[in-house]
């Protein structure tokens, strides 16, 4: 059995800097023709030359794939119309990060007020550039997103020509929250697809499903799974693969995040197969999110074969999702591109 993806994106991707950004990027360009690339570098993204020269350094790293990395700018509440207006041409949106609620976000939004953050916001609306949200408040672990939620309300209602992205969801009632308001989207990611928390803390503890924000319960999974398997309008795939080094995840300290890049496609084709929606996938890779963003992704077809193969314990010095593991679908290397 093989199943062709036309352009499959990543619409939420971690890929660091330097010698990290060098070893995970090429396995992203290899399955991907586009992917959203996060802006929480030390420091983060925050100007035009910034974007350019991160992007430049990408494409360096991805030569000789057909990959094109979308870039987005770290949000600040103080982006005047005019600045915005000139590096709107170099990148497809804007993260807003919470201050200090995960990797590399120090510099976020600590206030969380309309007039604080309406200057921004009124202009990206105005510019037509997408807001992406990692939405959580610092509360307690397992309610930040829930949260949160009143904050996304409230920024739909005011903004209603902005297209706001819940980044990451992990609960039922982000899902509910996404399906009330027009102009809310969201990503969803693999592990929120596979795992609850029981996956990371129910036995052994299992840092490299460590994440943020954590996985959740068993019906909060089943809402995710619901939208993604039908892959309804609203929804599309984003890794939030987040490599970081083994020394940093198997610490006293463990690093977030999760390191997806590699195994994504054949996993989801494994869920979406065994919940016997595989033709919906290429919605939920592709379609959906070209729409979305208004958006068309290099034309490329990767090719995927049900054949199992045993994922790498590593790619350099990171532990990938699965590691050690077989999945039943595999990428077909001599097709992809
Ligand atoms: O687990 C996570 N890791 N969640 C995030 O929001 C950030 C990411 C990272 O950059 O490592
Ligand atoms: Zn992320």
């Amino acid at each position: 059995m093989r199943l062709i993806l036309c352009s499959p994106m990543d619409m939420h991707l971690h890929l660091r800097d330097g010698n990290m950004l060098r070893a995970v990027a090429p396995l992203s360009a290899k399955n991907f023709s586009a992917a959203i690339v996060m802006p929480n570098l030390i420091p983060p993204v925050t100007s035009e030359q910034m974007a350019q020269s991160y992007k430049k350094r990408i494409l360096e790293a991805t030569k000789g794939e057909d990959f094109e990395p979308l870039m987005t700018l770290f949000f600040k509440s103080d982006y005047n119309y005019d600045f915005l207006k000139r590096v709107k041409e170099d990148i497809a949106a804007i993260k807003l990060y919470p201050a200090g609620i995960t990797t590399n976000s120090q510099g976020g939004v600590e206030n969380f007020s309309l007039e604080a953050l309406a200057p921004t916001l009124e202009a990206m609306s105005e510019l037509g550039i997408p807001l992406c949200v990692h939405g959580e408040t610092s509360g307690f672990v397992m309610d930040r997103e829930a949260e949160f939620i009143p904050i996304y309300e409230r920024i739909a209602k005011r903004f209603p020509n902005l297209k706001i992205i819940m980044e990451h969801i992990t609960t039922k009632a982000a899902v509910e929250a996404l399906l009330r308001y027009e102009n809310l989207y969201a990503t969803i990611t693999l592990h929120h697809l596979y795992i609850t928390l029981d996956d990371v803390i129910g036995g052994l503890m299992r840092p490299h499903l460590f994440c943020k924000p954590v996985a959740k319960r068993p019906e909060d999974r089943m809402a995710l799974r619901k939208v993604a398997f039908m892959a309804h309008d609203k929804v599309m795939f984003g890794s939030d693969s987040a490599p970081h080094p083994r020394s940093a995840k198997e610490a006293p300290g463990c690093a977030a995040g999760v390191f997806s890049a590699p195994v994504a496609l054949p996993a989801l084709a494994q869920l979406f197969e065994a919940a016997d929606v595989l033709e919906n996938l290429q919605k939920f890779v592709s379609d959906n999110a070209q729409k979305i963003y208004g958006l068309t992704p290099p034309a490329k077809k990767v090719k995927l074969i049900k054949k199992s193969w045993r994922v790498p314990d590593r790619y350099g010095n990171v532990v990938p999702m699965f590691a050690g593991e077989e999945l039943g679908w595999r990428v077909d290397e001599d097709t992809a591109a």
